[in-house]
């Protein structure tokens, strides 16, 4: 199998972009062609809607990247993921977390209930105060050290569920190595009401090893025996035995498998600090609501198929008109931290420059994605869409409900922005009196509405993308499953911490780390 650029539809898709641009076709203008418009490009599913209609794509090019996707197998590529196929081929493993997300009844795999049932008695021992710090207290603060896959989904869901949050218990994460994020965190917490939980799929990452590390000197500092550890530390991760070499007994560890990627992994026991938060029913929830997306890709056809919808729009835009990089916004301040959540999930994913045959791809692949809160992004990076040199297309997600009724009116005025905001980038101002006032207009983007934000309508969406990544690495034929770049760079920084430390035989370096190593030794001495 070939790249897509191999396809007969990626011709007709280039044929028809190259009519488009000659035309000078504009979104504006499709509206004035087809009163429909909106109709016919946007995609319902309950509480959800994908309006398309403000993309630059046609009745015509929109079936050319449905053909593309047939070409590219995408249908039975996503019956390979469902069926537990070694879709991460680099790695010879699946990549599973559907089956996280399935209903009890349809598990084939026992052991996700069992982690699941382990997890419930976990939440409830900590809410009910019969599991206890060495002083026998109650535990009030939780701070979950992980990074990358371990901490950006906890931390955005449970951040995003703030609504949601159980009385009595506050939910911290710390992730950077840079001691003040642990010891910020620290410096409000009582040893003897505080529980670690230490997030590592690996259990080798050095940044969550130093910070765990780091925090059981705080335990044993304020007077805690050796003994006393294990009542302040749980952990979740697939190298159990690293684990128990750390000092946790065997009894708190929540595995996890290999078929689960970091990025991937909200969904099993990494979301053990999200279900202390919000409580294991919400949390149940939050799966449920991945599970209708799940069953939604696994089942829709590609033409009403939302991730496939989401995907296609990416490989026009990437593909066709030059875009390098989307601008993800979501109108809601409790989704503040959802880009920075999706930029692993698309960078670490998409971020690849080889096929899966081991050729050079010979399309553009990942882009480069960004963006923060509505409406605060407008007041910094907007001007930029709206007149800047190159075309970013823009994804805006938005809530119809206000998350509480007092607050009706701002959440009118945000909702009013995010609209507006659409609106100017696809009309502009093209009667402006000087050229500097000029707006071009003809910016694509798409609008994700939901009813509310909830723990199922927050699964769904998180759903959703992971479904666009695995849809776009289909169709670029890349793996979106490993992530060797972050190998590489893991490695390298054991190279240069050992120079750092004056060790005897350190590696040899270029002049310039060589340089740097030099002036942190001379201004430290
Ligand atoms: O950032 C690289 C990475 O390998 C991610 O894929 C992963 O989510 C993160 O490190 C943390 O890894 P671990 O959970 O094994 O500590």
């Amino acid at each position: 199998m070939t790249g897509p650029s191999d396809k007969a539809a990626w011709q007709d898709l280039l044929r028809l972009s190259g009519d488009m641009r000659r035309q000078g076709l504009r979104i504006d203008s499709l509206f004035s062609s087809d009163p429909h418009r909106f109709r016919h490009f946007s995609c319902r599913l309950d509480g959800l809607l994908l309006d398309y209609s403000k993309q630059l794509i046609t009745t015509e090019a929109f079936a050319s990247l449905i053909q593309l996707a047939e070409q590219c197998y995408l249908p039975a590529a996503i019956d390979a993921m469902f069926a537990g196929e070694a879709i991460n081929v680099t790695e010879q493993r699946a990549a599973m977390h559907v089956a996280l997300r399935a209903p009890t009844g349809d598990r084939s795999n026992g052991e996700v209930e069992k982690v699941l049932d382990h997890m419930s008695a976990f939440v409830a021992s900590v809410h009910d105060g019969s599991w206890t710090g060495y002083s026998g207290q109650a535990i009030r603060d939780v701070v979950n050290i992980g990074i990358g896959g371990s901490d950006l989904g906890p931390a955005m869901v449970t951040e995003a569920l703030a609504d949601c949050h159980l009385d009595g218990l506050r939910v911290h994460f710390v992730s950077n190595v840079d001691p003040v994020h642990l010891q910020d965190t620290l410096n409000a917490l009582q040893p003897a009401t505080t529980l670690f939980i230490v997030a590592s799929k690996s259990f080798s990452t050095l940044e969550t090893l130093q910070n765990a590390q780091e925090a059981r000197r705080w335990l044993l500092q304020a007077g805690l025996e050796e003994a006393d550890i294990a009542k302040h530390f749980v952990a979740n991760t697939v190298n159990t035995e690293a684990a128990v070499a750390f000092g946790i007994a065997a009894e708190n560890l929540f595995p996890m498998w290999d078929w689960v990627g970091g990025r991937f992994s909200l969904w099993s026991a990494i979301g053990l600090p999200i279900a202390l938060a919000i409580g294991m029913d919400n949390f149940r929830r939050l799966l449920a609501g991945a599970h209708h997306i799940d069953e939604h890709f696994r089942s829709a056809d590609l033409e009403h198929n939302l991730p496939v919808i989401m995907a296609l729009l990416t490989i026009w835009n990437t593909g066709f008109f030059g875009c390098h990089s989307t601008a993800i916004v979501p109108y809601s301040q409790r989704l503040q931290l959802l880009p920075a959540y999706l930029q692993q999930l698309y960078m670490e994913s998409l971020g690849k420059r080889i096929t899966l045959d081991g050729d050079a791809v010979a399309t553009n692949t990942g882009e480069v994605l960004w963006g923060s809160a509505g409406t605060n992004g407008q007041h910094s990076y907007f001007q930029l869409l709206h007149q800047g040199s190159q075309t970013i297309p823009a994804e805006f997600i938005a809530f119809a409900k206000p998350p509480a009724e007092p607050h009706a009116e701002s959440h009118t005025h945000l909702l009013a922005n995010c609209f507006s905001q659409s609106l100017a980038l696809m009309a502009g101002d093209r009667d402006a009196p000087s050229p500097h006032r000029h707006i071009p207009g003809n910016k694509p983007s798409s609008t994700l509405l939901l009813s509310q934000l909830d723990p199922f309508k927050l699964g769904s969406l998180l759903a959703l993308y992971e479904h666009k990544v695995y849809a776009q690495s289909v169709i670029w034929h890349i793996n979106a499953f490993d992530q060797w770049g972050v190998e590489l760079g893991k490695q390298l920084s054991s190279q240069v911490a050992e120079a750092l430390g004056d060790n005897e035989g350190a590696a040899e370096f270029d002049t310039s780390t060589a340089g740097l190593i030099r002036f942190v030794k001379e201004w430290t001495r």
